[in-house]
């Protein structure tokens, strides 16, 4: 089941996922947050920030793990996932650097990767709050709409729609890594909390089919119905259609 929180606009969803992160990390301040990128959590990062800069967020023993990271492009580029983490939240927030986990594009082995990922993920997990967007083909993570779907952290041929999506986040479309690393359906799945973000217009189309949807490997998001606390957050424009 997918509960459903309405809220007015980007900054009103950050402080509402914001408070999950606070109660969360008061609670358990050694917990294992699932962290993703993508325009949509930025100003929930933000948010954390701003929280940590009041003293009323600690994230020194937190374990922290993305959800995947692009192929082929080196750390240091702009659009690096590993990039993305460092300039929107690590290099103000107080993670402690080992505790920080994305997986490596770049590694000489991909596969081999893949499995230190998710032998990692699997000593430390499950995830106590997994943060996802959604792409607008209803992609978690990556985990592309296909026949089927894979359990374990796996490389990914990002689908013609995504790169098409992220190529905003290029020069040009042709820069768009074709391939990806991404965590499976089972980290995902069996993680203890889930916030689902959505925000924005361009978001509706895909939640009304999320909200509506049966369990589908065509709508990988779909799969989050069998999970029992899932909190769909998201702002009036992506909510416009329900
Ligand atoms: C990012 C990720 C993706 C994005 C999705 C939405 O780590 O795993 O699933 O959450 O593509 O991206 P935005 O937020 O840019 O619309």
């Amino acid at each position: 089941m997918i509960k459903i929180e309405i809220v007015k606009d980007a900054g009103a969803a950050a402080k509402v996922a914001a408070t999950h992160y606070k109660s969360l990390l008061n609670d358990k301040a050694n917990a294992v947050l699932g962290l993703a990128t993508g325009s949509t959590p930025i100003p929930l990062y933000k948010e954390l920030l701003e929280l940590h800069s009041e003293n009323a967020i600690d994230f020194s023993q937190s374990i922290c793990f993305n959800l995947d990271e692009y192929c082929d492009l080196p750390n240091t580029h702009r659009e690096s996932y590993a990039n993305f983490m460092y300039e929107q939240f690590y290099h103000l927030a107080n993670v402690e650097e080992n505790n920080r986990h994305i997986p490596d594009g770049n590694a000489h082995d991909l596969e081999k990767e893949c499995e230190r990922y998710n032998d990692l993920l699997s000593q430390h997990g499950p995830i106590d709050l997994q943060l996802l967007g959604i792409g607008r083909n209803g992609h978690i993570g990556f985990n592309e709409p296909n026949t089927e779907l894979k359990a374990g952290t796996h490389i990914v041929k990002l689908s013609e729609a995504t790169v098409k999506d992220n190529s905003r986040f290029f020069e040009e479309e042709e820069e768009v890594p074709a391939f990806a690393i991404s965590v499976g359906m089972k980290s995902i799945l069996s993680s203890k909390k889930i916030i689902l973000l959505a925000i924005g217009e361009e978001k509706a189309k895909i939640v009304h089919a999320l909200m509506h949807s049966g369990i589908t490997t065509l709508l990988p998001a779909s799969f989050l119905h069998i999970h029992t606390n899932v909190t769909l957050i998201c702002d009036e424009a992506a909510a416009s259609l329900l």
